[in-house]
């Protein structure tokens, strides 16, 4: 089995999910991988396991590497599913060895797997600032609520500089090459941004005060090992997924409109195409996603990359329609920021559809840019309204970000 290093002596043993589509709940087109690492040293450590299941694909990557009797420690950086979920098994197959966690982390594995379990195994709980001295190499961990989840910590191996921070900086990317430099790097930061939109959107807050922590530390980065998705070792590629990270965290955008919406008769679509006439008068490009066709991750890409979102639903039954509804759901747990809203749409005798959505968005203390009506089919002069609609967003965006 072909091995994998990152650096001398550190290699990864994940396992490949080729047919993935669905990541709990958002599309992943190009399908995921669960990324583990082995440290063959004096001591030598396993950092982190892979979803249920792909266990035995592992082991034999493991066991390509050094003896399984060898493995001395299991860190576990994070107790999600996709990498604890085989746990338990290689707790079996490793024994004896020390779990590696955080206290929340232990928290978190009897969570999921019981106390009676979890008692059985030797476990070492560390914090911030911890180090596991394995002879030549010497593991240190950061502990970073949210990042994905309250447990989810980062390992640094000091002396070779790789950073293993498990859910940051991934992409779900299911590919036979292992580094980011050996594909082509559009993909790759297509699916950064897919995944960093869907999963870590929310949590931009937490992801800023993890990039300033690692700055205080001066750590000193010359591989970044997710664990999901391709491995970055280039340092242009390093500063460039670090770059989009502050850029995304903290809610910058380009200056470009979505216009994401669902229509009945077409009244809906006749307005967006109206609305996207008036942006390109104003110079800037829009993106425009049909809520039936498109799928729900690449509407959350377009939010995280977009500075306006401009959202068209028909009214049908009083309500937005449902296609509709169950993205704004999607957004409300998105939570985006700083980004200039819309609301639009057609109805036939009371609508709805536009009030909700612009109350939605004063939820989510967004800025309503305006909003627009149209009863039936929109006229000459609704068309043209529509234009203006764009313009005046596109004029607010160019202001906003000087562009
Ligand atoms: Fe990749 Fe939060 O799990």
């Amino acid at each position: 089995m072909q091995r994998f290093p990152l650096a001398e002596d550190i290699y990864w043993i994940g396992a490949i999910d080729w047919d993935m589509r669905n990541f709990h709940g958002f599309e992943t087109p190009r399908g995921a991988t669960y990324n583990s690492y082995l440290i063959i040293d004096e001591k030598t450590a396993v950092i982190d396991t892979v979803r249920e299941g792909f266990g035995p694909e592992m082991l034999r990557r493991l066991s390509g590497c050094c003896s399984v009797a060898e493995v001395d420690y299991l860190v576990v950086n994070h107790v999600e599913m996709d990498h604890s979920g085989s746990v338990p098994w290689f707790m079996e197959q490793l024994a004896p060895v020390t779990l590696v966690t955080s206290k929340r982390g232990r928290d978190a594995l009897v969570e999921h797997y019981g106390e009676g379990v979890v008692d059985g195994w030797d476990i070492e709980v560390v914090g911030t600032g911890g180090e596991l001295a394995l002879g030549r190499y010497t593991l240190t961990f950061l502990e970073v609520p949210m990042v994905h989840w309250p447990d989810s910590m980062f390992t640094y191996v000091k002396e070779p500089k790789v950073l293993l921070p498990n859910d940051g900086f991934g992409q779900h990317l299911a590919s036979a090459k292992r580094f980011a430099d050996e594909l082509d790097m559009n993909v790759v930061m297509e699916e950064a941004l897919r995944y960093y939109a869907n999963i870590l959107m929310p949590l931009g807050n937490q992801i800023q005060k993890t990039l300033h922590k690692v700055m205080e530390l001066g750590l000193e980065i010359d591989v970044i090992g997710p664990s999901h998705g391709v491995i970055w070792r280039r340092p242009e590629d390093i500063a460039r997924i670090i770059e989009a990270y502050s850029a995304w965290s903290s809610f910058q955008a380009l200056p470009k409109v979505a216009l994401i919406y669902d229509t009945m008769w077409h009244s809906t679509e006749k307005m967006t195409k109206a609305i996207a006439d008036g942006i390109a008068q104003e110079g800037l490009d829009c993106r425009v996603l049909n809520i039936s066709e498109t799928p729900r991750a690449d509407l959350a890409s377009a939010v995280q990359e977009c500075a306006a979102v401009l959202i068209g639903s028909s009214t049908q039954h009083n309500q937005m329609l449902a296609p509709v509804g169950g993205f704004l759901t999607y957004l409300k747990g998105l939570r985006p920021k700083d980004r200039i809203m819309g609301a639009y749409g057609s109805y036939g005798w009371s609508g709805g559809a536009v009030k909700q959505l612009v109350a939605a968005f004063e939820e989510l203390k967004l800025e309503v840019a305006g909003s627009l009506e149209v009863k039936y089919v929109p006229t000459e002069e609704d068309l043209a309204a529509c234009e203006e609609l764009g313009r005046e967003v596109a004029r607010k965006v160019k202001e906003k970000l000087g562009a």
